[in-house]
């Protein structure tokens, strides 16, 4: 693959507690992702992202890091990090992990030595009072008091102490923790929190001091080669989201105005034409994002009166019509798929989930959860495990039975493997890997499809809109192929050519509503 293979690039993002189980404890591991490499391979990524892989007490999923150069033991070990990335590599697939930079956690070697000796403080935010009355993104306060009287700031969870970015000993810090994983084969890392780092007296989001931080992380990156950083950055103004994609500072940022946009023309054509607008003046590519571990499902988003998503409201409970919104998620996805730039799909996507509403309370994880005082349901319902097989939960999420499985070797019938970690919706049978890899008609399957058509025809690029009407969005990229949705009501014409993949059937020829195809020209050999 090339030195730039990330501007196009499909990329699988693997939420590793529920991705899948190697050793039956009911939290998925290194060790069942890579019992599950090929079903990768065979979806047609180029790449996966690991949300935090790092030894964490879990007060946020792992975004709460104790150690920044080793796994967490219920996920594995440094050594199984490394075959993983071999095995990996060797399926032509690369490695994009975590790095939580803005926080830390209170168990982290440096928090507990500051903990302990006040003189070791400067790293994070320590003051005798609070500075401001910030809130935290998760609810509650910003500020925690510790036992000697002072307070320290955390934007999100108290367990989750923010860096001191004014220190150059952090800088020091996070540069040597690129070069331990760079060294180790990874191939870019998806920055958490990105626009974050810095704080003073008018607030913490997008300060100045950031951009300086990119630069240098850019020059460590660049010396490795290939190798590619992407931003978390959540900022309304395009201006000040374009100066983190630089020439010289980020490869790629999440596009998130598109994960936010309600399923309608006239929003999603507006984002489309301001991501472009934005991106192709300094020459990154973007990205296009329907899902991820922090936003409710595109299924049961799509289905509801208000498909747009926000983080505040999450319109958790509101109605939804799973048959429409899985319509839409599929008209979404080849949407999302044609469009120049690289794609994330999030673990599940493909099995076209929905968010699970319904968890009992009792089982819920999320911080944002607890402490907006159950008024926030968190972020639970999107991250439920994988039904990978079977009939009934945990629906194959444990071990796959080896060669060597069976009486005498420890899996003996009855000791089968632990409940996962948060509950799997009996309905999920119809949506197990298994039952949709031999469906023609499946989510899956469309999927498969369109990443494999999306390899040689689409990606990096440009796009060229095609007269339409205004319910419809159609346009053609530079390999011919044209994309149409049709948003509106009503049946729509295809351009002349060949329909290689579409999102449903078609109506005597027409392209039905909430429904997307692919067209290839006349002529042009496909
Ligand atoms: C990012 C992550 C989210 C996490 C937060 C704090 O937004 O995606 O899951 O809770 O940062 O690290
Ligand atoms: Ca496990």
């Amino acid at each position: 693959m090339s030195q730039t293979w990330w501007r196009g690039a499909a990329i699988y993002q693997v939420y590793l507690r529920s991705f899948a189980d190697g050793n039956g404890d009911g939290i998925g591991d290194l060790a069942g992702l890579r019992s599950r490499l090929t079903y990768l391979k065979d979806l047609g990524v180029d790449a996966i992202w690991l949300n935090p892989w790092y030894p964490s007490p879990m007060a946020d999923g792992g975004y709460d890091v104790a150690d920044y150069r080793d796994i967490e033991p219920v996920f594995g070990t440094l050594d199984e990090a490394e075959a993983f990335i071999a095995e990996a590599h060797a399926l032509d697939i690369k490695v994009i992990i975590d790095v939580v930079p803005n926080h830390s956690s209170t168990e982290s070697a440096w928090f507990k030595e500051a903990l302990a000796d006040r003189r070791a403080r400067d790293r994070f935010w320590f003051r005798d009072e609070p500075d401001n009355d910030w809130r935290s993104i998760f609810g509650g306060p910003a500020w925690t008091q510790v036992a000697d009287g002072q307070w320290y700031l955390h934007l999100f969870a108290p367990e989750q102490p923010d860096f001191n970015w004014d220190n150059p000993e952090v800088h020091q810090e996070f540069e040597d923790v690129l070069r331990f994983w760079f060294d180790r084969g990874v191939d870019g890392f998806r920055i958490d929190s990105a626009a974050l780092l810095f704080k003073s007296a008018d607030g913490y989001e997008d300060l100045d001091g950031v951009h300086d931080v990119y630069r240098r992380w850019r020059e460590v990156a660049d010396e490795y080669g290939g190798r590619v950083l992407i931003g978390e950055v959540w900022l309304p103004d395009q201006e000040r989201f374009a100066r983190y994609l630089r020439p010289d500072e980020l490869h790629t940022a999440f596009n998130f105005d598109f994960l936010s946009c309600p399923w309608e023309p006239a929003a999603l054509r507006r984002v489309i034409d301001l991501t472009l607008a934005t991106h192709t003046p300094i020459g990154a590519p973007p990205t296009w994002v329907l899902s991820n571990h922090d936003v409710t499902r595109p299924v049961t988003r799509y289905g509801r009166a208000d498909t747009a998503f926000e983080h505040g409201g999450r319109l958790h409970g509101t109605p939804s019509d799973l048959e429409l919104g899985y319509r839409r998620a599929r008209a979404a996805a080849l949407l999302a798929m044609a469009l120049p730039g690289s794609v994330y799909v999030y673990q599940g996507e493909e099995l076209g989930l929905p968010e699970v509403e319904d968890l009992p309370d009792e089982v819920r994880q999320d911080p944002m959860y607890a402490r907006s005082g159950g008024t926030n349901p968190g972020r639970d319902g999107c991250r439920v495990p994988l039904p990978w097989s079977g009939d009934g939960p945990p629906f194959g999420f444990g071990p796959v039975p080896g060669p060597g499985a069976g009486p005498g070797t420890g899996a003996e019938a009855g000791a089968g493997p632990a409940a996962p970690w948060l509950p799997q919706p009996e309905s999920w049978r119809k949506l197990t890997a298994e039952a949709q890899a031999g469906d023609l008609g499946s989510m899956l399957n469309l999927y498969r499809s369109g990443l494999a058509l999306r390899r040689d025809l689409l990606g990096d690029g440009t796009l060229t809109w095609l007269p339409s009407a205004a319910d419809v969005l159609a346009f053609t990229r530079d390999s011919g192929l044209a994309c149409v949705a049709n948003l509106g009501r009503t049946p729509v014409p295809l351009p002349p050519g060949q329909v290689v993949l579409s999102s449903g059937p078609l109506d005597e020829g027409e392209l039905p509503p909430d429904t997307t195809a692919w067209v290839l020209p006349p002529g042009s050999g496909a």
